[in-house]
């Protein structure tokens, strides 16, 4: 059993993806992305997040229900608003659903997803899932326009994508960082206002999540990249123990 089902302040969502793609390099089963999962549910963390993007470069389908059936963590399934991704959140009913931008050629989710410009054909999606008992979330800019967005999509949750402010924090570009970071905070504290539940998540590390996770409305950070490159030099448990910490002295 894990510790991890008592409500905290701010959760921890472990975003496992990269352990499937060093899995994939060899094409075998080492290293598992359940293992990992494991892990997190061992060390505190509150759930698990993957995204089975439409090349299945890392997360391959048969992973999710090895996921859900090795711990009892709320699975975030990170999906594109295609009918192939509906009809697989369907079948699996992950605690919540993440729905994100998707280009083929992109190497990660870059920046948010036009709430706004793709309302008509996000509705019905939105809907089916909400409708199965799906917690829904739209990786959106922290820009008025998507939360508008979302607040007509009757999407509980949105989560914002940090990855400006993560550009802007590894380039020492500090007028850059302070500018995003109140971009953040102010339509979390929107979101919060409307009743939707503000999330962040993309690129931050340990020297950059402190101002994110300080700001009050976020209620769940989703990390990925950064937990699993210091899972190499220090191993996984260690690494998400940090972030725990850090988030924790930040509130
Ligand atoms: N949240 C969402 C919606 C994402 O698409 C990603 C990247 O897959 C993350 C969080 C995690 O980002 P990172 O791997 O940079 O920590």
């Amino acid at each position: 059993m894990s510790e991890t089902l008592h409500p905290r302040p701010l959760r921890l969502g472990v975003n496992i993806d990269h352990v499937a793609t060093i899995r994939n390099a060899r094409g075998g089963d080492h290293p598992d992305p359940v293992r990992a999962a494991e892990i997190v549910a061992r060390v505190g963390g509150d759930g698990i997040t993957a995204h089975l993007r439409e090349d299945r470069r890392h997360i391959r389908d048969e992973d999710l229900a090895r996921i859900q059936q090795a711990t009892d963590l709320p699975l975030n399934l990170e999906m594109a608003a295609t009918r192939e991704m509906l009809a697989i959140a369907l079948r699996h009913k992950p605690h919540a659903a993440c729905i994100v931008p998707e280009k083929r050629e992109e190497r990660t989710t870059e920046g948010g997803l036009d709430a706004a410009g793709l309302h008509n054909s996000l509705v019905h999606i939105v809907d089916e899932l909400r409708g199965a008992g799906i917690r829904v979330s739209l990786f959106i800019e922290a820009d008025e326009r998507q939360l508008d967005a979302a607040l007509r999509l009757g999407a509980p949750v949105v989560e914002f994508h940090t990855g400006e402010y993560a550009h802007a924090f590894l380039d020492g570009d500090r007028e850059k960082v302070t500018r995003e970071l109140k971009r953040i905070a102010d339509m979390a504290a929107l979101a919060a206002k409307n009743g939707i539940e503000p999330h962040a998540g993309h690129g931050l590390t340990f020297e950059n999540v402190q101002p994110i996770a300080a700001i009050p409305q976020i209620a769940e950070l989703n990390i990925g990249h950064y937990l699993i490159g210091e899972a190499v030099f220090t191993g996984l448990e260690p690494a998400i123990r940090r972030m725990r910490e850090l988030m924790d002295e930040a509130r």
